[in-house]
Parts: C-alpha cells; sequence; structure tokens
C-alpha cells in the first residue's frame, strides 16, 4: 500500500524525519526562508498529511485547498496558527506539542528575569564598545531578585514551572489564572492565588504564560500597565499579542514600569520601532524553547502524531479528537 503523503514545511530534526521517512512519503520544504503561503498551499494540495510550525496558518482556505488532508501537526504547543474548529468542520485532526518544552521555556522566562533585573546586555555592550573605564560603585546597579514578589500570569504547566524556580530565590510568588490549582499545588509551590488586579499591583516582576485568545489579547493594556509598580518589570515568553506593545513603550517612556523583557511580538518578525532602541528592554526572537533536546522532542511528538493517526490509533495531543468522536 502507498505510503500517505506528508508536507513537512521544515526539515526538522534527524531524529523526526527518521520517524517521517520511515512511515511516509515526505516533502520537505528545505530553503532557508521560510516557505510563502503560495507554496504551502500549492504543496499540500495532494497531501494527506502536514507538519506546520506556529508561523503557518491552517485555516478554511488551506483545507479547502488540501481535500485529502486527515491531520495537521503543529509543531509548537500553542495552536493559534490552527482553527481548530475549521478543522473539525474538514475532519481534519490537529495536533500540538505540549508537555515537552515547559522547562525549557520556564528555564528562558528566567533568562529573560534576571538579564532585564541585572542589565545583563547593558554590561555586555558596554564591554565590548571598549570603553568601559573598570569598575565603579554605581555601574549599571540594577534590581535584586530574591526575596521580590513574582507575579505569574497564567498557571499552567509553564507558568508554575517558572514559580518552581522562584522558590529558590525566596520570592513571594503569586498567580492569577481563570481557574485556582488545587490547593496541594499551591502549597508545594508555595503560590498564593490572587485576583488579576493585585497580581498587577503587587508583583515586582510579572511573567506571563497565559495562551492567545480573545480574552487574551492585549490583556497587557494601558489600564494594567498604569497598575503596576514603577520598578516593576514584565517578562513574556507566551504569545506577542497578549502584549499592546504600543502602550508597553508608551509606559516605559513615561516611567510606568522600569522594564520588560520580551520573546514574542505582536507582529513577529517585526517589532514595534518604539521598543528598539530602549535600554530597559530586552529583545529575543522567540526563542523560548530552544534548546537542542526540547525542540528535537517537540519535532519527534509532531512526527508521533501522524505515525499514531496513520497506524488508526487516536494521536497522543489532537486538540479535536473528542469532536471528531476518534476512539
Ligand atoms: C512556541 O511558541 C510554542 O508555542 O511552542
Amino acid at each position: 500500500m502507498a505510503k500517505p503523503k506528508v508536507l513537512s514545511t521544515r526539515p526538522l530534526f534527524p531524529a523526526a524525519r527518521a520517524i517521517l521517512d520511515q512511515n511516509f512519503q515526505v516533502d520537505y520544504w528545505t530553503p532557508p526562508e521560510r516557505i510563502s503561503r503560495a507554496e504551502l498551499l500549492q504543496r499540500v494540495a495532494d497531501k494527506d498529511g502536514l507538519v506546520c510550525l506556529l508561523t503557518e496558518k491552517v485555516d478554511d482556505e488551506l483545507l479547502n485547498t488540501a481535500p485529502s488532508l486527515r491531520i495537521a501537526a503543529t509543531v509548537s504547543v500553542g495552536y493559534d496558527n490552527i482553527d481548530v474548529p475549521a478543522c473539525t468542520r474538514h475532519r481534519v485532526v490537529a495536533t500540538n506539542t505540549p508537555g515537552v518544552l515547559d522547562d525549557t521555556t520556564a528555564d528562558f522566562a528566567w533568562t529573560l528575569l534576571m538579564a532585564i533585573a541585572r542589565r545583563l546586555l547593558e554590561g555586555d555592550a558596554w564591554i565590548r564598545s571598549g570603553t568601559w573605564p573598570g569598575w565603579d560603585l554605581d555601574q549599571l546597579v540594577g534590581a535584586d531578585v530574591w526575596g521580590k514578589t513574582l507575579g505569574v500570569l497564567g498557571f499552567g504547566r509553564i507558568g508554575r514551572g517558572v514559580a518552581r524556580r522562584a522558590q529558590g530565590f525566596h520570592m513571594r510568588i503569586i498567580y492569577s489564572d481563570a481557574v485556582r490549582v488545587p490547593a496541594d499545588v499551591e502549597r508545594e509551590l508555595g503560590a498564593q492565588f490572587v485576583d488579576r488586579d493585585a497580581l498587577f499591583r503587587e508583583a515586582d516582576f510579572i511573567s506571563i504564560h497565559v495562551p492567545l485568545m480573545p480574552e487574551t489579547r492585549h490583556l497587557i493594556s494601558t489600564e494594567n500597565l498604569n497598575k503596576m509598580k514603577p520598578t516593576a518589570f514584565l517578562i513574556n515568553t507566551s504569545r506577542g499579542p497578549v502584549v499592546d506593545e504600543a502602550a508597553l513603550a508608551d509606559a516605559l517612556e513615561n516611567k510606568k514600569i522600569a522594564g520588560a523583557a520580551l520573546d514574542v511580538f505582536e507582529n513577529e518578525p517585526k517589532v514595534n520601532p518604539a521598543l528598539v532602541p530602549r535600554k530597559d528592554v530586552i529583545l529575543t526572537p522567540h526563542i523560548a524553547s530552544a534548546s537542542v533536546e526540547t525542540r528535537t522532542k517537540m519535532a519527534v511528538m509532531a512526527a508521533n502524531n501522524l505515525v499514531a493517526f496513520f497506524e488508526g490509533r487516536r494521536p497522543p495531543n489532537a486538540l479535536n479528537a473528542d469532536a471528531l468522536g476518534l476512539k
């Protein structure tokens, strides 16, 4: 029997490629530049499966173009690139890669937190400029992290990982989420549930870990930034549109908050130009999960979802399994 045809919009990593190559006829997009929408639509048209990235939209247009498509696997935990109800209407299974990137992403949120608090990049740039005159008492004095209050906005797996790390820094940990976690989890993490308003007002560091949904778009608005302490820092490793970048730039300019470290942006790869020259901002290119180990695991997970599906099993990370009545 002919192997199912799969499009992979990236060459992926060898471990994932080995799985795909063994099971499918795979068309890999290999050029260094990302696949264009036109190319994606053309290549997916005769495919049974798709492995895609968070930069590729799986929507009605794509699903209409690919009548034989049965499964779309995004190599990301966030799946705002996938119109899941549209997939369900087209009887296409949608999958993501939860779980494997939590600790790596939590590590990176902490990387940003420490770097912005202690002015790491300013120090690095100063040395490289060749103008550092040597030690002095008041050079690049930053903010202490230990003993401060960490506010975790969104207390899923990644938010909890960030909280767990904060215990080593003897921080007070507060969180807000639509759902309160069980008391034993709060106890284990030493985390206190507060309403969103209190979190904005009390935290010295706010780390964002909510998914992008209509309710979280521009959650970081002028109104909420105004509630923050002028000494507080904002860290975002979730999704860019959760932060209103223009409002953030204004808040920084008007010293409403002390700084921000952003790994994700409203209109990637564009960044609001008002943020770019600022020394009180760190900008990184959406790399919070980018360790070799974790990105490999994500790609392998996507490949295994396809294998499960075409072997007649329920893909372990199906987002619409119930809606499709998968056993
Ligand atoms: C990355 O942003 C992801 O959602 O995995």
